[in-house]
């Protein structure tokens, strides 16, 4: 089977980037990882990497003058790991034009809300100030507007009663490690195509693929 060779970029604890890397051991799974890139030298998640024994790289944006230097820095690691397709799980910094373009239509992006509601960051304590009833996540195309690029699926998540920022953190953590390895193995299926003009199109894929209701 030829896969989708997929880097990951994080940030932080990099538990999405884990289940991408566990949904990766399946040898019938349409993607092979082939660089887990962090902008912090101690992001946690670089030890979970190594643990799945995944290649690991630090584009560490403290040595570079400028953030558009810092991200030539992560396109030409990017390049020379053979990256097809970009997944950014929890990296949490905002991406300039000129990398975004570059990587036009093979990035991708979970985020802890339902976009368009609570784009930005503390969405779970501002879905809870809001008073919704379902809250959940989504994975989307990156474009050149922070959290507003083509939505690929998502997944819902019911707020419970006494929920505070945490627990609902928690659970919609949970749907994130579902919803992430579903909605790339739809693009590496070619269920779910970048149209060019900031939308997808949907090629077989079933509300049971883009939606998760848990
Ligand atoms: C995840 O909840 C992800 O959705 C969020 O950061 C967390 C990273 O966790 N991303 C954003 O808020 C992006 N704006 P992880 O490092 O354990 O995957």
């Amino acid at each position: 089977m030829k896969k989708l060779k997929v880097a990951v970029m994080i940030s932080g604890r990099g538990s999405n980037m884990g289940s991408l890397a566990r949904a990766a051991m399946d040898p019938e799974y349409p993607v092979e990882i082939v660089l887990v890139l962090s902008n912090k030298p101690h992001a946690e998640g670089l030890d979970l990497a190594q643990q799945h024994g995944l290649p690991i790289r630090v584009v560490d944006q403290s040595a570079f003058d400028s953030r558009g230097e810092h991200e030539l820095g992560i396109t030409q690691a990017l390049q020379e790991a053979g990256a097809e397709l970009i997944c950014m799980a929890g990296y949490m910094r905002i991406l300039e034009d000129a990398f975004v373009n570059e990587w036009r239509g093979r990035l991708i992006n979970i985020h802890p809300s339902l976009l368009p509601s609570f784009i930005g960051l503390e969405t779970h304590a501002r879905a809870l100030e809001r008073g919704v009833r379902i809250h959940g996540c989504s994975v989307h195309f990156v474009t050149n507007e922070l959290d507003a690029g083509p939505i690929v699926a998502q997944a819902a998540v019911a707020v419970e009663p006494g929920d505070d920022k945490n627990s609902l953190a928690a659970r919609v953590l949970e749907a994130e490690h579902e919803l992430y390895p579903q909605a790339l193995k739809l693009i590496a299926d070619g269920k779910i195509r970048w149209t060019g003009d900031d939308s997808v199109s949907d090629n077989n894929a079933t509300a049971d693929d883009v939606a998760i209701f848990r």
